[in-house]
């Protein structure tokens, strides 16, 4: 099986399986000298743990990160960071019965047709479980950007058809909140549509948004490395994420081109925009604005309800899956799509270092 690493320069490979003895990240391309411990790690995974509240499933892991490698006295060595996350609370029994049968929404026909043989035990590599190594692994890009000033904050905007109100924007409800909504009254609502939900053996979904503060212009190259090319695959490569978004995105479609571009101004000297339709990013390449996007997520595939569906043997059969599940994604992928988009910058960072002649002269003629 391939496909297990993402970027270029700075490089996470996950490893593992959702009812294995543990799973984790190699983090390659991680500079030397940034300050680095397992509780700076920690508060990113703990932000996506499951059997926190009555939002997520009751499967309850511990998720301590150990790191192996990569860290001496407090500081990043320039090595690769090895980082390991031990499974504690897997009930492979309640997974023995979907060895024979697909469940509706989940990879367990794609798997099999591709691979002939699958670890049925919780989806295996296509377990959401597989998104706590790369929870691990981008919180070290998360750390090293915001050496650099750099804010990348995510959070739910909406579950179901329940919506944050931008007047109620208070950042520090993300953390606070079973919903990881900026909005303690919207949060409210979706607790209670999401008791619904539960009572009626039904799941939901919503959107993630994502805003990036303090970037520098001139991140993502204008062809096949575009940065918003990359925060695309980044993003659609969480389980369940159907579209993303920048800027105004798919609204962007019915809008004239008068009412879309986004005029350029001076200010203290500075181009600046004075509207942000585009989202940061003009042609591949951040434009020093905040970038915004969004990340829609269909509902959790494993209900409660009675689904129809076929076994291995071709037969047409009536399942009712067992297991703990998320009656809504959302909330525990926040921090996920905040890793994964941290990760994306960092690499557009480190990529962008041999752009122009003078940068490189800056850096090989210093001082120091
Ligand atoms: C953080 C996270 C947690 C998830 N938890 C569950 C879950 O509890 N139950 C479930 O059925 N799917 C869950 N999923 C979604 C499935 O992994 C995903 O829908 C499935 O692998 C099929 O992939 P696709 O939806 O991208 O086609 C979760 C995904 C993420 C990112």
């Amino acid at each position: 099986m391939s496909g297990s690493t993402f970027g270029r320069f700075f490089q996470i490979t996950t490893w593992g399986e959702s009812h294995g003895p543990a799973l984790g990240c190699v983090v390659d391309g991680v500079p030397a000298g940034i300050s680095l411990n397992e509780d700076m790690i920690q508060w990113y995974l703990d932000r996506r743990k499951p059997g926190q509240n009555a939002m997520a499933t009751p499967r309850k892991e511990d998720d301590r990160v150990e790191i192996l490698s990569g860290v001496f006295e407090g500081k990043t060595t320039g090595s690769p960071v090895s980082l390991m996350i031990r499974n504690t609370s897997q009930h492979s029994a309640d997974y023995t019965e979907i060895a024979t049968y697909y469940r509706p929404g989940h990879a367990d026909y794609t798997f099999d047709q591709k691979y002939g043989f699958r670890d049925y035990r919780g989806g295996g590599r296509s377990s959401g479980r597989e998104t706590a190594a790369r929870v691990a692994g981008g919180a070290i890009a998360a750390i090293f950007l915001k050496e650099l000033g750099i804010d990348v904050c995510a959070y739910t905007e909406a579950i179901g058809p329940v919506q944050i109100k931008a007047a109620n924007f208070d950042r520090e409800a993300i953390y606070n909140t079973p919903s990881c909504m900026p909005d303690k009254e919207a949060s409210k609502q979706a607790e209670e549509l999401l008791r619904a939900c539960r009572a009626n053996k039904d799941s939901a979904g919503g959107i993630v948004a994502c805003r990036i503060n303090h970037l520098p212009a001139g991140l993502g190259d204008p062809v096949f490395e575009k940065l918003d090319a990359n925060l695309a695959k980044a993003i659609l490569s969480i389980g369940a994420v159907k579209a993303f978004e920048v800027g105004d995105g798919y609204v962007a479609a019915f809008k004239r081109g008068s009412e879309n571009n986004d005029a350029f101004a001076m200010r203290d000297g500075k181009v600046i925009k004075a509207t942000n339709h585009a989202g940061g990013i003009l042609g591949g390449i951040s434009d020093g604005d905040e970038v915004c996007f969004r990340a829609y997520f269909k509902p959790t595939p494993s209900i409660a309800r009675t689904q129809h569906t076929v076994n291995k043997d071709g037969d047409e059969i009536d399942i009712e899956i067992k297991g703990r599940h998320d009656p809504v994604i959302v909330p525990r992928a926040v921090v996920v799509v905040e890793c994964m988009a941290a990760l994306t910058i960092a690499d557009a960072l480190l990529s962008n270092m041999g752009s122009q002649l003078s940068g490189i002269l800056s850096f090989y003629h210093r001082e120091n």
